[in-house]
């Protein structure tokens, strides 16, 4: 389901000409359908029919006050990693009832914040953090809700930067000695054992490693129980891929019904934490052509986005489809490098692409809805970009462009 499309040979989100955005809110701009991020939560939803479950969309793929509003309408949960998500989730009118807290680095300060809040879940990644969370849950006199983030040492088959489930990296507490760090758990004053979670990576494209890391899982849930631990869920984690280029990643409906299915006869609940499958391909990033440069190596097509709007490209050397807001009906295609005017030569949205151009025409960089703007910077201060919602008809500017004074608002000179 697709909201971006073109009608006469121009491209709209849902029903706003894409033209029509840029004049009003200027670029380079974020804009999101409100449809496909509401279609894409309720995929996930209605696959795991009743077996019991819980979203926890990943509030780092997209942060935006309106979209966690939109998810928490439709009753969504949310995994956090820091107080900022948190304080989000909650201006957003978002249930603290349903937050997970996951990461590695959890501050005194955090956790003290999301206990009061009264959050669902603390996603325990070490001893150490398991210690410190007793500690502050006793000042308070409180229990604190626990899973430990086990890592089932699994294969994602991703980019190296964003895998999280194998041995060597820094996540989460080593599945075969997890059994002892829940023995000792449970003898903690102010800690309440709920759950098992595990995150493996992201942009994962086939189901194998996810039933892997489940089966895991599992076995770690019998050998609990083996031992008088009850859990009352798993949570494992986001991580489903989208078709960024031609990936074909299991569907939310073909990744939800193969969990069911390891499920089926367990009293657990399931919960997830999907960020980027709910909100990738619902934005795009729509830039402007500043200039055309000819060299007798190449030619480049110079936008008003660049790195630090959509890092993307620069980071993972990732793929975005670009493509014009207006078809050119002489159809004569360049190869382009589409770059931006930041000092350096990783700053590209996309690298050798046909594109048939001019001056001062729009471009959208697809599948920017996830792990675009939270990701963006002011490096070189430029200012961030607008964000704006679609909704039907109507467009809605959810995220003001910054101002240049505001970059430097909060700086100071000394005084002599
Ligand atoms: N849960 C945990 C504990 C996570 O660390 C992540 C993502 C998620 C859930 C959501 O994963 P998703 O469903 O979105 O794959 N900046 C990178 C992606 C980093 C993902 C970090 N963790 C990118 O642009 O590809």
């Amino acid at each position: 389901m697709d909201h971006f499309h073109y009608h006469d040979n121009t491209l709209w989100a849902e029903e706003v000409p894409l033209p029509e955005i840029a004049s009003r809110f200027g670029t380079p701009c974020y804009v999101y359908s409100r449809a496909m991020i509401e279609h894409q939560w309720r995929a996930f939803d209605q696959a795991f029919q009743d077996y019991p479950h819980r979203l926890c969309y990943a509030v780092k793929a997209n942060s935006n006050l309106a979209v966690l509003n939109i998810l928490a309408r439709l009753g969504s949960g949310f995994d956090i990693v820091s107080v900022g998500e948190l304080e989000r989730v909650l201006a957003a009118g978002g249930d603290p009832g349903q937050v997970v807290f996951s990461g590695v680095g959890k501050r005194a300060d955090e956790m003290h914040r999301a206990l009061t809040a009264g959050i669902a879940c603390f996603n325990v990644e070490s001893e150490a953090e398991l210690a410190h969370l007793n500690d502050i849950a006793g000042k308070l006199g409180r229990q604190a809700p626990v899973s430990l983030r086990v890592n089932p040492d699994v294969d994602a088959r991703t980019h190296p930067y964003i895998a999280t489930g194998l041995r060597e990296n820094k996540f989460g507490i080593e599945i075969d000695q997890a059994l002892e760090v829940y023995a000792h758990a449970v003898t903690l004053p102010y800690i309440d054992i709920l759950g098992v979670d595990c995150h493996i990576g992201s942009q994962l494209t086939s189901l194998s490693p996810f039933l892997a890391a489940s089966e895991r899982v599992l076995a770690l849930v019998d050998q609990l129980a083996e031992r008088g631990i009850e859990v009352r869920h798993i949570d494992l984690g986001g991580g489903l891929g989208i078709t960024y280029r031609d990936e074909a990643p299991p569907s939310p409906q073909q990744y939800a019904t193969a969990l069911r299915e390891k499920l089926v006869g367990r009293n657990l609940e399931v919960w997830i934490e999907p960020g980027r499958a709910i909100v990738g391909n619902g934005g795009v990033l729509l830039t402007r052509v500043e200039y055309l440069k000819h060299t007798p190596h190449k030619d480049f097509a110079i936008v008003d986005a660049a790195m630090n709007d959509l890092l993307r490209p620069a980071l993972y050397d990732a793929w975005q489809e670009i493509i014009p807001v207006t078809i050119s009906t002489d159809g004569k295609s360049h190869l382009f490098d589409v770059v931006g005017p930041v000092c350096e030569t990783g700053d590209f949205l996309g690298k050798q692409r046909h594109l048939a151009i001019g001056v001062g025409e729009l471009l959208v960089a697809r599948a920017a809805g996830a792990y675009g703007f939270t990701m963006s910077s002011n490096y070189n201060s430029r200012p961030r970009a607008a964000e704006v919602m679609v909704d039907g008809s109507k467009a809605y500017l959810v995220r003001e462009r910054e101002t240049v004074e505001s970059l430097y608002a909060g700086e100071s000179i000394l005084p002599e």
